[in-house]
């Protein structure tokens, strides 16, 4: 029976614990060239102290007309390269497994970078939106490998393809949005081919031992779609699973009512049933009760702690100690982070 410190091993990559720190974007961290600075360093090497297994570094976009925002981390330049290696010493000097989330916004894609935001098909409440040619797509599949091989230059373990919250791959992933009638649309295995033919061009292009992963929209546009969109990504030869929401154009589903975690959680539970490969479950799963509980039961190989490993980067080891953690107080309407990661209330 796994516990929050069994170790797993994926590739030929020893993986200390069962925690993760999933991606979460530094707002203001990174220069309007996406280059990323000495306080992700920090920061980052902060988690590692921790003792954290596997910790996957925010979303950094493949092309510069991609990015949600003006300054989020890029890696469409070999420019970029140096930055983010300084990031992977310093996690792996503690021993963490450290990947890189990959993204491209598509639709969401934020108008100071693009005039025409770019999916799968246009956006009837974009005026602004058009739909991808063959052409464009191509240039997108490779900004994706050429991201993931810059990535493996930094020393990043692996990359985390974005696939989920509604940005370009969960776009074409999810049959409410991607309308196209060609090749990358129609069934799951056509919305799922851009994805589908990165993770082809990645394989080809870095060594075998570079772990690909996959955050999904687990409700696309339903859970049981998720379903199928997980084991079809299973085929293509992904490393591990991650389990998150499909944004806006998802439905949520119905739990069972002792259910003790939220539906995202449950979702990743589900996929877990469908699937061979590691999976990672996360959101609000925050105490080392629940985590475990999840653990214990063989309900996900992972767990992912986001917003509570920032607030307190010792959570493991409290956890292991049964010392009290220094829980994150669920900011509302939303996370402080998201205007500046400074403004955290428990960290300030
Ligand atoms: C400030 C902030 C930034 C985030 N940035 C990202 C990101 O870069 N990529 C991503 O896939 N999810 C991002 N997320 C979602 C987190 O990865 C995670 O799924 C979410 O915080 C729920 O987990 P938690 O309840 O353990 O924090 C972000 C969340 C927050 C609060
Ligand atoms: S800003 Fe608020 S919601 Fe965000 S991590 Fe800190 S305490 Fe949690």
């Amino acid at each position: 029976m796994a516990n929050l410190f069994s170790n797993f091993t994926i590739k030929s990559y020893n993986i200390k614990n069962r925690v993760v720190l999933p991606p979460i974007v530094n707002f203001g961290w990174a220069d309007k060239n996406g280059f990323v600075s000495e306080k992700h360093v920090k920061h980052y090497e902060n988690i590692a102290k921790g003792g954290i297994g596997i910790i996957i570094v925010e979303v950094t976009c493949v092309l510069k007309n991609g990015r949600i925002f003006s300054y989020q981390p890029g890696i469409w330049n070999n420019e970029h390269i140096e930055g983010l290696k300084k990031i992977t010493d310093a996690c792996h000097r503690h021993g963490s497994i450290v990947l890189l989330q990959i993204h491209h916004a598509g639709l969401t894609t934020y108008k100071g970078v693009s005039d025409i935001v770019l999916g799968p098909s246009i956006d009837s409440e974009n005026d602004h939106s058009s739909a991808l040619t063959i052409e464009g797509i191509k240039v997108i599949e490779k900004a994706f490998i050429d991201a993931a091989i810059r990535a493996l230059m930094a020393g990043f373990d692996g990359i985390e393809l974005h696939g989920a919250h509604g940005y370009l791959l969960n776009q074409f992933a999810n049959s409410a949005i991607n309308k196209r009638t060609d090749e990358y649309g129609n069934s799951v295995s056509g919305r799922l081919k851009l994805a589908t033919d990165i993770i082809k061009g990645i394989k080809q292009s870095c060594h075998a031992n570079f772990i690909i992963g996959y955050r999904m929209g687990a409700n696309s546009p339903t859970l049981l779609d998720g379903i199928e969109i997980g084991k079809q990504l299973e085929k293509t030869g992904i490393d591990i699973l991650h389990v998150s929401h499909g944004g806006d154009k998802g439905i949520i589903p119905e739990i069972p009512a002792n259910f003790p975690n939220n539906w995202i959680v449950y979702c990743g539970t589900e996929l877990k049933k469908h699937v061979k490969i590691p999976i990672i479950v996360v959101n609000e799963i925050s105490t080392p009760e629940r985590a475990s509980w999840l653990l214990e039961n063989g309900m996900t190989d992972f767990v992912a702690i986001g917003r509570d490993l920032l607030t307190d980067n010792l959570w493991l080891q409290k956890a292991q100690t049964n010392k009290k953690i220094n829980y994150c107080i669920h900011c509302q309407p939303l996370c402080k982070r998201f205007a500046k990661p400074e403004s955290c209330p428990v960290t300030k």
